[in-house]
């Protein structure tokens, strides 16, 4: 538990807005030393629970659904969607109570309470915020997880889909695969990944170039504002619904469910796995990649995940870095490999190294560690990431120019790091489609005169702050090393991989005018502007607040 001292304390005064009443105040002064602990007695259960009955139509459903700390179901809740192990330590502060609503009516319900009880809300649908921002907050809160409102409704005719927010990527595929072969969505390649979080994001995977990103492709949407009123697209207005389209989650309402548009894709097409580990070789390839990549046809996304660290010791102890080419092609193989026998000979691609399925089953096979083998489809509904239980921190940019050879050996040589356990480098080309979608379409503004994006994702098993310290320390270094070769004015950073580094509110809750702007205009860029101006019309008390949320105009 954590200890809460004085400071804490007057920051905490200072944030609570005009709606907290003052008898609260006082509790929280009159409380002892342990601020968890003394409020998750003295938050009053009961009242908070009759409040939920009195806002909640079916009252018989929601006195399952609220969970305390006194609960079983509480630690098993809290610990199973958090995706990363840094932030569910014994020190990490806790809820209050985690709500899983089933029902619209409980999230409208947990908001007017929450706001009455002068509780922030965290909204968690697949908990794979890189921070932690969906379950862990430095004041007094709950979290509204949306495991139970997750139902995937397809509708083949129209080419449409109703997917709740707190349903995965992969069950929303699962879902569109079960129905039609020749059918996609263009989001993000971690099935585990939900998709509350990931659509107001963004969401980008390996149908970007030909599609864009996910929110591109949302038509409408169910959300529950700060007044715990419920809207779709037409009541709550263009603005909101350009808001929620990449602005980053939690900061506008509960997104509940969105009407997305499903895309073409052909009845089969082509993966390939191909592994380049030779030092010369794989920095040629790299760097000819730069010029190819993001000019290729539409129709074909060619990442590479570049892997260093521990997990890449070869006998003898040399750290191998390697260079994964993972290409989606919609279309078969043999017309993948003429295109690349005229684009990228150098990349000597085998029809081994490939295979012809259905876009569901590459989809799968993607999910299995970038492999190239079939995979039950049913894997696409395990909710468990492959590295449950690790802890993560991942950094991102985007480049413009090519890098030097210099920079690449560069790179290389700090993944061979004996320092760290694993590393990717994802380079995700950008390009066609991409760069025809204009920059404030949504807030997502990642668009024309992009090459690529640079995910940085460091990911350890070892337990303690050294060699937590360690790692961040890395991931610190490379990232400076990065700077002349990518992004400036601002150096631009994608809102999924959220990154505190780059800029944060004060996370006992004063806003911090200066860094929001800076982590704003990284993130959206000029659509930063709009956000705010958004976000003052919908949430003029800010209640809906987190590290990196959009700030209000009159704090800026
Ligand atoms: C293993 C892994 C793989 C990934 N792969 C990709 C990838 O291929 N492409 C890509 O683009 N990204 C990828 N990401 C990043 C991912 O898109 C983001 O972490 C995303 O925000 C996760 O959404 P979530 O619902 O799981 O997370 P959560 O932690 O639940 O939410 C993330 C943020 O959104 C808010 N939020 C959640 N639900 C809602 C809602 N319903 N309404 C309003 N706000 C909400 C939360 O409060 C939090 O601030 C990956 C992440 C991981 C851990
Ligand atoms: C939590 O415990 C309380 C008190 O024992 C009980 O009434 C409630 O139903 C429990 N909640 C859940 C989700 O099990
Ligand atoms: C919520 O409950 C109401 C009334 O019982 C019902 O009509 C509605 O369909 C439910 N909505 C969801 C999303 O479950
Ligand atoms: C690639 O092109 C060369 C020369 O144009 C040709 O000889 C070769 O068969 C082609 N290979 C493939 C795999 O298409």
């Amino acid at each position: 538990m954590e200890k809460v001292s004085i400071t804490k304390f007057s920051n905490l005064t200072m944030m609570l807005s005009p709606l907290v009443p003052l008898s609260l105040v006082f509790i929280v002064v009159c409380s002892s030393s342990s601020l968890w602990a003394a409020t998750s007695s003295s938050i009053k259960h009961e009242e908070f629970l009759q409040c939920l009955l009195h806002h909640s139509p079916d009252t018989s459903s929601i006195n399952k659904l609220v969970h305390t700390p006194i609960n079983s179901s509480f630690s098993t809740l809290f610990n199973f969607p958090t995706r990363n192990s840094r932030f569910s330590t014994p020190n990490t502060p806790k809820p209050l109570l985690i709500i899983t609503p089933s029902n619209i009516s409980h999230i409208q319900a947990a908001v007017i309470c929450s706001k009455s009880h002068g509780l922030q809300i965290r909204i968690r649908s697949g908990g794979h915020d890189f921070e932690g921002l969906s379950y862990v907050a430095y004041h007094r809160f709950i979290v509204v997880d949306l495991i139970n409102l997750r139902s995937v409704t397809v509708d083949v005719e129209q080419s449409t889909a109703w997917v709740q927010s707190g349903a995965t990527l992969g069950e929303l595929y699962y879902k569109i695969g079960k129905k039609s072969r020749t059918l996609g969505f263009p989001a993000g390649i971690c099935p585990t990944v939900g998709v509350g979080g990931h659509f107001s994001g963004g969401g980008y995977g390996s149908l970007l170039r030909k599609y864009g990103v996910a929110a591109d492709n949302v038509i409408d949407a169910y959300l529950v504002d700060a007044n715990g009123e419920f809207h779709d697209r037409e009541s709550m207005g263009e603005d909101l619904f350009w808001a929620i389209r990449g602005g980053g989650g939690g900061s506008f309402g509960v997104v509940v469910a969105w009407k997305v548009k499903l895309v073409p894709v052909p009845a089969s097409v082509t993966i390939c796995s191909a592994k380049r580990s030779v030092e010369e070789e794989a920095i040629k390839l790299i760097d000819r990649w730069q010029y190819v990549a993001n000019k290729l046809e539409e129709d074909l996304f060619l990442a590479i995940l570049w892997n260093g660290g521990k997990v890449s010791a070869q006998g003898g102890g040399k750290i191998n870095p390697i260079a994964l080419f993972f290409p989606l092609f919609l279309g078969n193989v043999n017309e993948l490999m003429a295109i690349l026998n005229k684009t990228f000979p150098e990349l000597g691609f085998t029809k081994e190294e490939c295979k012809e399925k259905s876009w569901i089953e590459s989809a799968a096979s993607a999910a299995n560690r970038f492999q190239i083998e079939d995979q039950p489809l049913e894997a696409l509904l395990n909710r468990t990431p492959i590295n449950h239980g690790s802890s993560f921190k991942l950094k991102s940019d985007y480049v413009k120019e090519p890098m030097t050879k210099t920079a690449i050996e560069g790179i290389w040589k700090r993944l061979e790091s004996q320092d760290i356990e694993g590393v990717t480098l994802a380079l995700i080309p950008y390009g066609g489609r991409m760069s025809r979608i204009s920059e404030s379409n949504i807030p997502f503004s990642h668009r024309a005169g992009i090459l690529y994006q640079i995910g940085y994702i460091l990911g350890w098993d070892e337990k303690g702050v050294e060699a937590e310290e360690r790692h961040l320390n890395w991931i610190r270094e490379i990232y400076s090393y990065m700077t002349p070769f990518v992004s400036k004015s601002p150096r631009t950073a994608y809102v999924n991989y959220r990154d505190l580094d780059i800029g944060s509110n004060n996370k006992y809750g004063k806003i911090n005018y200066k860094q929001a702007c800076v982590f704003g205009s990284k993130y959206f860029g000029n659509n930063f502007n709009r956000l705010v101006k958004v976000k003052t019309k919908v949430d003029p008390y800010n209640f809906f607040w987190h590290e990196q949320s959009i700030p209000l105009s009159s704090n800026l």
